[in-house]
């Protein structure tokens, strides 16, 4: 399997080089002739196939055929969706699933083969290292990243009465919500919104958060109860933002990119992937981390916690954009001796 996709990839690639010469003026001028279509696309995106992952990619598709014309021409952008492993596994939390990169390993394989020019991700699924020959130059401008409270019971988390469930499978989102309140009971949580709202009014639970940005992308925000601001609950590294990865030495490619990049988002994103990178938490660690913009300072929290909310720690920076990944670092690098080395060991344990 693997093999075949490598030659496959290698068909691909050298057809790819013959590329540029096909559309020099003269390939052009004799094909406008017969028709507008494109024999070969110029730019392949891979995404995942959810409903979410393909409106990224066509959101990705509509930017670049507003910044490059050649783009507009029918067939110069195709979009290959592919199922990832965390796609086909629904009913365990994904802590328990190995985490990391399950959503991205498949677009990463196609990718370095050559089959697709680039991937479209949502940031927060992407691994902080990334393959070898592969970069993510581009994040698109960001939604916002706060998570929303939805209960019949209470308007806020701290309204709710002792001893209620809420549902969700965050394990960031069950340390900072048993911190507040420890007699509060969460239970796994998992399937898409219109699921997660039809258990709520069944009273599976008496409560539930989501990613704002979600519900504003579905247009469902006359479902929620309250936004919830980040020093109530913080949001996860990276959330709420598309980042998009091509192959290091593809020129054409990172010339899209660097058109499509919006540069506030990724010096935020880069920060609290620094902080992530610096930690080296493992899918069962509940970190939390978010950068933005207050006037000309990058502002950035972040904090670890204990699952069961019985430890938080937490730290800010203020610093100059051009600092962000040095400030992320050093965030991290203070919570790890905060925390202490018995803390993280303590979860790697329980992995
Ligand atoms: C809720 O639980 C906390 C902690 O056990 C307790 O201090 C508080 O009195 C309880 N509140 C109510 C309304 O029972």
């Amino acid at each position: 399997m693997r093999s075949a996709l490598l030659a496959l990839g290698l068909v691909a690639l050298t057809s790819g080089f013959s590329l540029p010469a096909s559309h020099s003026s003269a390939a052009r001028g004799r094909r406008t002739s017969v028709s507008m279509a494109l024999d070969k696309p110029l730019c392949r995106i891979g995404t995942r196939g959810s409903p979410l992952a393909l409106a990224q990619a066509y959101e990705t598709q509509r930017l670049l055929r507003d910044a490059f014309p050649e783009l507009r021409e029918e067939g110069a952008i195709t979009i290959n969706a592919m199922k990832s492993t965390g796609d086909m596994i629904l009913d365990k939390a994904l802590s328990e699933i190995g985490g990391k990169g399950l959503f991205t390993k498949e677009l990463d394989v196609a990718l370095l083969a050559n089959e697709v020019d680039i991937c479209v991700h949502s940031m927060k699924d992407v691994p902080t290292w990334l393959p070898d020959g592969t970069v993510l130059p581009c994040n698109l401008e960001r939604e916002d990243t706060r998570d929303v409270f939805i209960s019949p019971k209470g308007k806020t988390i701290a309204e709710l009465p002792n001893g209620s469930v809420i549902g969700s499978a965050s394990l960031r989102r069950q340390s900072q919500i048993l911190a507040k309140n420890p007699t509060l009971k969460v239970v796994n949580f998992r399937g898409n919104v219109q699921t997660r709202l039809r258990k709520l009014a069944a009273g599976d639970v008496d409560a539930t958060l989501l990613a704002l940005a979600g519900l504003k992308r579905m247009d469902m925000t006359q479902h929620l109860t309250s936004i919830i601001e980040w020093d109530e609950m913080l949001p996860a590294v990276a959330q709420g933002a598309i980042g998009i990865q091509c192959r290091s030495d593809d020129e054409r490619s990172l010339k899209y990119l660097a058109a499509l990049t919006h540069a506030e988002t990724k010096i935020a994103v880069d920060c609290e992937r620094a902080f992530l990178a610096t930690l080296d938490g493992n899918c069962k660690t509940p970190i939390a981390g978010q950068a933005r913009m207050e006037g000309d300072k990058l502002v950035f929290r972040g904090l670890v916690a204990k699952p069961d909310g019985s430890a938080v720690f937490e730290t800010m920076r203020v610093g100059s954009p051009s600092e962000g990944v040095a400030m992320g670092k050093d965030a991290g690098e203070e919570l790890k001796k905060t925390a202490g080395a018995d803390f993280f060991a303590a979860l790697m344990a329980a992995a």
